[in-house]
């Protein structure tokens, strides 16, 4: 097992063990790729949709917030291209029987070309020393440029193959590649076939003829209908955004890696409208704005990574993606299109009715171009997760698992703890519970030797732990510990309160 790998298990273990998340339906043996949030999971993920929803909303005076229905009229995934081509093309083997999307297989062949490009590269770096210019290694390196244009052959073919929808030369080029099923081992594939990812239901009794509809595969869709009801309520000048959080659904066909790719997921999706021929100069503003957003957090900047498109959604002129080094690799966190009229004219066309934006500047009338901004709650979380989880040798030698969490994010800000469960301790400490809660979500925990809470709370991430002692009922002081340092401050009781919410605001971090 690899070492993220490892780390990624642990992970996974440590956020059912302390409540952050569950397999769906579990006592039934779960159900495959759906995850509950459980209570300190649930608290962490609206603290995700707080941050977000204030840097869009709060924070921009031309961006409003709403919350469409997940049902909408079938028409609505017929205009907007889902029905059609929002598909992924799959491939079973037929020894083992298991299905595989035919994109993720090359992707898997592509990224093992690339590990050996990076081993290749750390390995010169370490004889090199300082002295060493990767770019220079990259350019003249000759096994390091052999594996790089394998690579951008693969991607260019397989992009060629997915524009002109020819589906046997994608099983060709994994033929080639020699790729095998990881159960079976063999290279025995069936055809490659286009499978739509959307749910389907019934609308209506069936006896009188119900309505099939589409559970929604993204929360766009809401924005892109209500765009003139929003703009005309609002009376929003271009440009202006709408923003939206709201749960997706999609039949994922590889469903793993835990809360990476799920079949019921949430999205944090936001669509800005500008003025044609603006679009590129806003698709810019967004992507520099959104790793901001996400540097922000104090997350390091090397996990981080922009990674142009060159295989385009069906509604894209540009896109990218920032990308996260999750235990497993760099990954999609969140996707910045630019989806030029595609949606608005579509819907104009399909549904009748104008779309169009009266300019007075320009004393015109046109449909929109629109910038979007698309980031996977979950994915947002398990970024957080695993960049927080650290494992720890302390000076005494004792080991502590603590999560790093933003602590603006975490789920429980401060925990108020009586140092022992008499003379007086918790009832003092309840008071001072009492001034806390409810500014901030606080704990309150007696049970345990004082060490044994401590480790508690730096399990779930807790930054600040006050704990009441017998010098409090003295001098009406506590103990303040921070949890990375593990340092103790003590402060008076009555500047509590203001030194958590100091620590744990937002505006200090932007
Ligand atoms: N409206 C554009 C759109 O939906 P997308 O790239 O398909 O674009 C946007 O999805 C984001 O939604 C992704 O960057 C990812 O964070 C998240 N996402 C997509 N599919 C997901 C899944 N199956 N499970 C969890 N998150 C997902």
């Amino acid at each position: 097992m690899s070492k993220g790998e490892d780390i990624f298990k642990k992970i996974i273990a440590h956020a059912k063990e302390y409540g952050f998340i569950f397999q769906s339906s579990e006592i039934y043996d779960g159900l495959s790729a759906v995850y509950d949030y459980g209570q300190n999971g649930s608290a962490l993920k609206n603290n995700i949709k707080e941050y977000w929803w204030k840097s869009m909303v709060q924070f921009h005076e031309n961006i409003v917030g709403i919350d469409s229905a997940i049902f909408m009229h079938p028409t609505v995934w017929k205009a907007s291209g889902h029905v059609d081509a929002f598909n992924d093309p799959l491939i079973d083997n037929k020894d083992s029987q298991k299905r595989y999307r035919a994109d993720v297989l090359i992707e898997d062949h592509m990224a093992k070309l690339e590990e050996k490009i990076n081993k290749e590269i750390s390995k010169a770096a370490k004889k090199f020393g300082e002295d060493f210019d990767e770019k220079m290694f990259r350019q003249t390196n000759p096994r390091v440029q052999a594996n790089q244009e394998k690579i951008d052959n693969i991607r260019s073919r397989f992009v060629k193959d997915m524009e002109n929808e020819d589906l046997q030369d994608v099983k060709a080029l994994i033929e080639e590649l020699g790729i095998a099923c990881p159960i079976s081992g063999s290279k025995n594939w069936t055809e490659v076939r286009q499978f739509n990812l959307m749910f389907s239901t019934q609308m209506g009794s069936l006896s009188e003829g119900a309505n099939q509809i589409y559970l929604r595969p993204e929360t766009a869709q809401g924005i892109f209908v209500n765009y003139l009801n929003v703009q005309k309520t609002g009376r929003m000048k271009l440009p202006f955004g709408i923003a939206q959080i709201g749960k997706a659904f999609r039949n994922e066909i590889v469903a793993r890696q835990f809360i990476f790719r799920m079949r019921e997921f949430e999205q944090m999706e936001m669509q800005f409208f500008v003025r044609p021929g603006q679009e590129k100069e806003w698709y810019e503003y967004w992507k520099d704005e959104r790793v901001k957003w996400h540097k922000a957090l104090g997350i390091p900047d090397e996990l981080f990574r922009l990674h142009d498109h060159d295989k385009l959604a069906h509604y894209a002129k540009d896109a990218a993606d920032i990308e996260f080094l999750f235990p497993f690799g760099f990954k999609e966190l969140e996707g910045i299109h630019s989806r030029t009229d595609f949606d608005l004219g579509a819907h104009q066309e399909f549904s009748g009715k104008k779309l169009q934006y009266f300019d007075p500047e320009t004393n015109e009338s046109y449909v929109p171009y629109v910038v979007e901004t698309s980031i996977g709650l979950d994915r947002m979380f398990l970024a957080i997760l695993s960049n927080a989880y650290k494992e720890e040798t302390l000076e005494d030698g004792s080991q502590r698992v603590v999560l790093n969490i933003p602590p603006m994010l975490a789920p429980v800000k401060a925990a108020v703890l009586p140092l022992t469960k008499k003379d007086g301790l918790p009832e003092k400490a309840r008071e001072v519970m009492d001034t806390l809660k409810y500014d901030f979500m606080c704990r309150y925990e007696e049970k345990d030797a004082i060490g044994r809470r401590y480790r508690r709370q730096d399990a779930i991430g807790t930054p600040y732990c006050i704990t009441i002692d017998h010098q409090t009922l003295q001098d009406n002081t506590v103990t303040i510990r921070e949890r990375d340092s593990m340092k103790q401050e003590r402060i008076s009781i009555n500047d509590v309160k203001q030194v958590v919410l100091e620590r744990i605001s937002y505006h200090k971090k932007q």
